[in-house]
């Protein structure tokens, strides 16, 4: 089996048994998770709250896109590696958006039973899910006008190929958003040669700078890059893409 191919089979096992287990993905680790992790990363109370207490509990965000989607008012929106559907969730409950459709795709199963519930609440009918690879999406000739990735981008393998196939769904001027960790010094010599570093979305993680130059090939430019918090050797980061008109 191929690097690629293990480590997608890895991490779609390891999320299905997280949303399995009751505790969830870090209940053996001590940091926080749940509502403290949410709040600690900026997510109001007040919209978490409202979300069904699985979603909240299996949620894994590397940090909180929210404030940036807003600000771009897109009418259509696909949320990359959902889960729980925490971001979908709170963005499909909010009625005085522009929002007429949201489209969360994951590969875990598990973790999409979990985001389904959203669909009985106040976000069923502009809310739908969908299981699916990231890296094989079945939306040709679709367009959404943001496409979000919260903690996803870093355990996709082959980030040029991805990259190229996700600037295709975007209109001339549709954003692309990534929020994960970002790279701020080398990582030490055959770290990313290791499966289990790619699986917390470390190995994986880039420079900003490289990743903005890889998606300047697909045509796609650097609009702002956010460093939320530093943990070294890597940030959590927030870049925000443009197709260009
Ligand atoms: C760190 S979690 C973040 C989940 C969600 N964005 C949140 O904030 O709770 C990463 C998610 O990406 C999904 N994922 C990773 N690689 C994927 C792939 N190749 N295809 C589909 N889903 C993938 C995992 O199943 C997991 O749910």
């Amino acid at each position: 089996m191929d690097f690629d191919t293990e480590l997608k089979q890895t991490v779609r096992r390891m999320y299905d048994a997280a949303a399995r287990k009751s505790g969830g993905l870090l209940s053996r680790v001590p940091l926080n998770r749940g509502r403290e992790l949410l709040a600690g990363l900026g997510y109001r109370p007040s919209e978490f709250e409202q979300l069904p207490k699985k979603v909240i509990e299996f949620a894994f965000p590397c940090s909180n896109p929210l404030p940036t989607i807003r600000k771009l008012h897109p009418e259509s929106i696909l949320d990359l590696g959902c889960g729980s559907g925490l971001d979908v969730g709170i963005l499909a409950a909010d009625r005085r958006r522009t929002i007429k459709m949201i489209i969360g795709v994951d590969f875990s199963r598990e973790l999409l039973a979990v985001g389904r519930r959203l669909q009985a609440g106040p976000a069923a009918g502009r809310l739908q899910f969908l299981q699916a690879d990231l890296t094989a999406l079945p939306f040709s000739g679709t367009h959404f006008d943001c496409i979000s990735l919260n903690g996803s981008f870093n355990v996709i393998y082959h980030k040029a190929e991805f990259l190229q196939h996700v600037a295709a769904l975007l209109p001339p001027g549709g954003h692309l958003l990534i929020n994960d960790l970002m790279l701020r010094e080398d990582l030490p010599p055959g770290f990313t040669a290791e499966l289990t570093n790619w699986t917390w979305n470390v190995a994986g993680a880039l420079f900003p700078e490289a990743l903005t130059s890889m998606a300047a090939k697909a045509s796609l430019s650097l609009v702002h890059f956010y460093e939320h918090e530093q943990i070294p050797p890597v940030c959590r980061g927030e870049v925000l893409l443009w197709k260009k008109k």
